[in-house]
Formats: structure tokens, C-alpha cells, sequence
């Protein structure tokens, strides 16, 4: 059997050494990597590495008097399956999208009928820039697609969307891609490689789970991060959720076709600036803004960390310590949204909880799927280091009443695509 070639194209971004990453795993997947620098891109990383790994010579212009080979952008371009790029930087992708062909990726791209598949990575300004965005929306028009950049703390040391998506998710869209000549809508990109020689056309690797559009059919309403619980004027109650968990979810989800609204309480971080976001800060705006947006979900996330109890009464002025000593705060129960969703939910609902615990996880994990009538919740033990509110990995298990998954620590991302699992394997199960 004839290997899928995956053409790769470095470019000169901070995150250059992840492709090598890449390489790496898409080689163990059975594929045949060759790859292409721009010159900005070595100054990153040294072209001898990925010649070292990939056995094969590694091009950075076409016109270097060293190349063997003279037209080697037609040579490359039409011997590829897939052009990926990993990471691409604003300015390949305005130079894609215009048709600019000044070195041998440009060139190879204008050169290839072969599907392309771009993982950007930049400062978060860069990617929210009308002109990227333009340049994105065009490049989308043609038929290229992207794995999106996640959120998270850049080399800028900004916090912001603009992180290279982890390798694990960039190796998989790609696989999906390779594996599914039907992916990419019909037209300019959905061409192969023409060149494999006759009787040895590649068959497909991957089932579609975790593809690209696998949640196309789906409307997510996710809620996200920590409520506040007003006092007085200024004071409040609230917790240590980050919003991190949830908006990896939504992004993981959107990532993977579903149309996705949030209604976020306090984040500490931001979601990409293409997730519909509603804010409520407190449990009853949260409770509100759910009520009014149900009837058009078909799942249902509780990710947010929604304070039990507030304040039953909130004064209208701040309270004065007058000499007191101590001071009683009476509270009141919140509305439980998870619960009551699932209790009124609509036909086809999906409803997923977590349970965020500190000991006997999956017992009071289990007890919260069947008190609430969820379909799936996931737990996790928020005392173990790596698995709490402000990290950027998770230690996650998933639960449904006949299924137990435990998984290792892995960024929230990627667990946020353990969970979409999940919603696909349950909608597959139970239909509707
Ligand atoms: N949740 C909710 N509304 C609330 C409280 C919680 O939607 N008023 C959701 C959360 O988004 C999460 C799940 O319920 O999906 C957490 O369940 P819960 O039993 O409330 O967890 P804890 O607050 O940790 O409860 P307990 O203290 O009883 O363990």
C-alpha cells in the first residue's frame, strides 16, 4: 500500500520546533513527511533537524544554486496529499491568500491542487487584525481549512488566543483529512496527489470521530467560569473557576462544526473572538440567560462553577462595620440550571455536568448524574495538582450511566474533545 504524503510547510513563528512534533507523529501514523522552510523559519529551527528525522532533504528555496532540483516547487506540489501548515504565521496567510508565489512554499501552495490544512500560531492582536481575519474568510472561501489557534499564555507573555492548537489535534484534523477524500468540499482543493503510481492509492486511516464537521449537526449551549454573588454595592461572593475548562469546550466543539453559544460568568481568560458569548455574572443572570437560550440547543454544557447560595439579601449600600465584631450574612440557595435543564429538558437535549471534587470523585460523580438525570457528567479531582481551576491541563473521568473512561493529565483542550467524544458517541447511541 502506497503512503499518504504529507507535504510541510515551516514557517518563522516561535512555535516552529512544534512541527517537528508533527513530523514526528504523523510518520507514526504511516505517513511520508516532506518539508519545506520559508527562510524565516530557520531561524527558529535548523533545517538539519527535520532532515535528520524525515531522511529526506529539507527545502528552503527553490532557487538556492545547492537544490538538486530546479522546479522543485511543481515537483513537490504534485506529489503531495496534503500541504499542511504548521505553524503559519500572519504573513503566509495573507500571502496565500493573495496569490503572492516569492519563495517555495508560496509558490508550492499556487502549485498544488492537493487539500491544505493551516495551523496558525501569533500574537493575539495579529490574528484579530481585520486584514488576518479578511485574509482567513478568504482563504475559507477557496477551500483551505485552519486549525484554529486555542487560547492561552503566548511568547509574548500576553494571554490571549493565538496558541499554536496542541500537535495531538493539529496530527488528527490532518489524518481526517488525508483519510477522507470527500472532506473538502468538491472544487479546487479537493484534489489528491495525482502522482501515486497506478494501483496504489491510499486507503483511509482514520474514522471520522474527532474530525473536522463531526458535530455539524449540533447547537451547544455551554455556561463558563465563576458567578458573583453581590453583598452590597462592593462586595461579593465568588470562586476560584478560571473559565478555562469551559471555553475549551466551546472551542472544541466549534472547532468540530458545532455552532456554540456561551453564557459566561467572571473568566479570567478570553474566548476567540468567534465564540458567541453572553455574559451573566450572577446565578440568576446565568439562570436567565440559560431559560432564554435553551430552546435551541441540542446540548447542553454545565461548565461553569455556579455559586450555591447568595446573599438573601444584597444591601443598597455599602454595609458599615459599625464596631461589630462578627457579622451574620444570610444566604439563600441559587437555582440549580443543570439540574432544572435537565428535568425540563426538550427532546434530543443532550445535558453534560461536571463535578468538580477533592475526594471520592467518581461516588459523588455517579450520584450527581443521577440525582440531576444527566446524560454525561465529567469529574475531576480538583485537588491534584494539574486538575484544578486555574491550570491549563485537566485530569478528567467520564461517566454515563453505563460507562466509566478515566483519562491521564492532558491539556483542557484536548479534554474538551475527550468529552465532545463522548456527546458524538451518546448522540450515536440514543439518537435524536
Ligand atoms: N450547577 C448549576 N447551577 C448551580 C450549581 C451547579 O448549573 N446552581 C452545575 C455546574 O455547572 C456543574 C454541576 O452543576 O456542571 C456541579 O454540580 P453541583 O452538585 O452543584 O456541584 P457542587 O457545587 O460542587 O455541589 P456539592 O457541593 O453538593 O458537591
Amino acid at each position: 500500500m502506497a503512503k499518504l504524503r504529507v507535504g510541510l510547510g515551516v514557517t518563522g513563528g516561535i512555535a516552529a520546533y512544534k512541527a517537528v512534533e508533527v513530523m514526528r507523529s504523523l510518520q507514526k501514523a504511516g505517513c511520508e513527511v516532506r518539508v519545506a522552510m520559508t527562510r524565516h523559519a530557520t531561524e527558529f529551527v535548523q533545517p538539519l533537524t527535520f532532515r535528520a528525522l524525515s531522511d529526506a532533504e529539507v527545502i528552503v528555496d527553490d532557487y538556492d544554486p545547492e537544490n538538486s532540483d530546479p522546479i522543485a516547487h511543481i515537483n513537490f506540489s504534485q506529489n503531495i496529499d496534503l500541504l499542511l501548515i504548521v505553524p503559519a504565521t500572519a504573513n503566509i496567510i495573507a500571502k496565500f491568500a493573495n496569490g503572492v508565489a516569492d519563495d517555495f512554499l508560496t509558490s508550492t501552495y499556487l502549485a498544488s491542487t492537493a487539500p491544505v490544512l493551516i495551523a496558525p500560531a501569533m500574537n493575539t492582536t495579529m490574528w484579530e487584525q481585520p486584514a488576518t481575519r479578511r485574509n482567513i474568510a478568504r482563504l475559507k472561501a477557496d477551500g483551505v481549512k485552519f486549525v484554529e489557534p486555542v487560547a492561552g499564555e503566548l511568547a509574548c507573555k500576553t494571554v490571549g488566543t493565538g496558541k499554536l492548537e496542541d500537535v495531538e489535534n493539529i496530527v488528527r484534523q490532518a489524518m481526517w483529512l488525508l483519510s477522507e477524500p470527500g472532506a473538502i468540499a468538491t472544487g479546487f482543493r479537493g484534489g489528491r496527489g495525482e502522482n501515486h503510481p497506478v494501483g496504489e492509492t491510499p486507503t483511509p486511516l482514520l474514522r471520522k470521530e474527532g474530525s473536522l464537521d463531526d458535530l455539524s449537526s449540533e447547537r451547544f449551549l455551554i455556561t463558563v467560569g465563576g458567578t458573583r454573588e453581590a453583598i452590597d454595592p462592593v462586595r461579593f461572593i465568588s470562586n476560584h473557576s478560571s473559565g478555562k475548562m469551559g471555553f475549551a469546550m466551546a472551542e472544541a466543539a466549534a472547532a468540530r462544526g458545532a455552532e456554540v453559544t456561551v453564557v459566561a460568568g467572571v473568566t479570567a481568560v478570553e474566548p476567540s473572538k468567534h465564540i458567541n458569548v453572553v455574559r451573566a455574572i450572577s446565578a440568576s443572570e446565568m439562570h436567565k440567560a440559560v431559560s432564554e437560550r435553551l430552546r435551541d440547543a441540542t446540548v447542553f454544557v454545565g461548565a461553569a462553577a455556579v455559586a450555591d447560595y447568595a446573599p438573601a439579601n444584597v444591601a443598597d449600600a455599602k454595609i458599615k462595620k459599625d464596631g461589630r465584631e462578627t457579622m451574620m450574612l444570610e444566604l439563600k440557595k441559587t437555582p440549580d440550571i443543570l439540574a432544572e435543564v435537565a428535568a425540563n429538558r426538550h427532546d434530543g437535549l443532550i445535558v453534560v455536568g461536571f463535578a468538580a471534587e477533592t475526594n471520592n470523585v467518581i461516588d459523588y460523580a455517579r450520584s450527581k448524574l443521577e440525582k440531576k438525570k444527566l446524560d454525561i457528567v465529567v469529574a475531576n479531582d480538583v485537588s491534584k495538582p494539574g486538575a484544578g481551576f486555574n491550570a491549563d491541563t485537566n485530569i478528567i473521568s467520564i461517566l454515563t450511566a453505563d460507562s466509566a473512561d478515566d483519562f491521564s493529565i492532558m491539556p483542557k483542550r484536548e479534554a474538551a474533545d475527550r468529552v465532545c467524544d463522548a456527546i458524538k458517541r451518546f448522540r450515536g447511541e440514543h439518537g435524536k
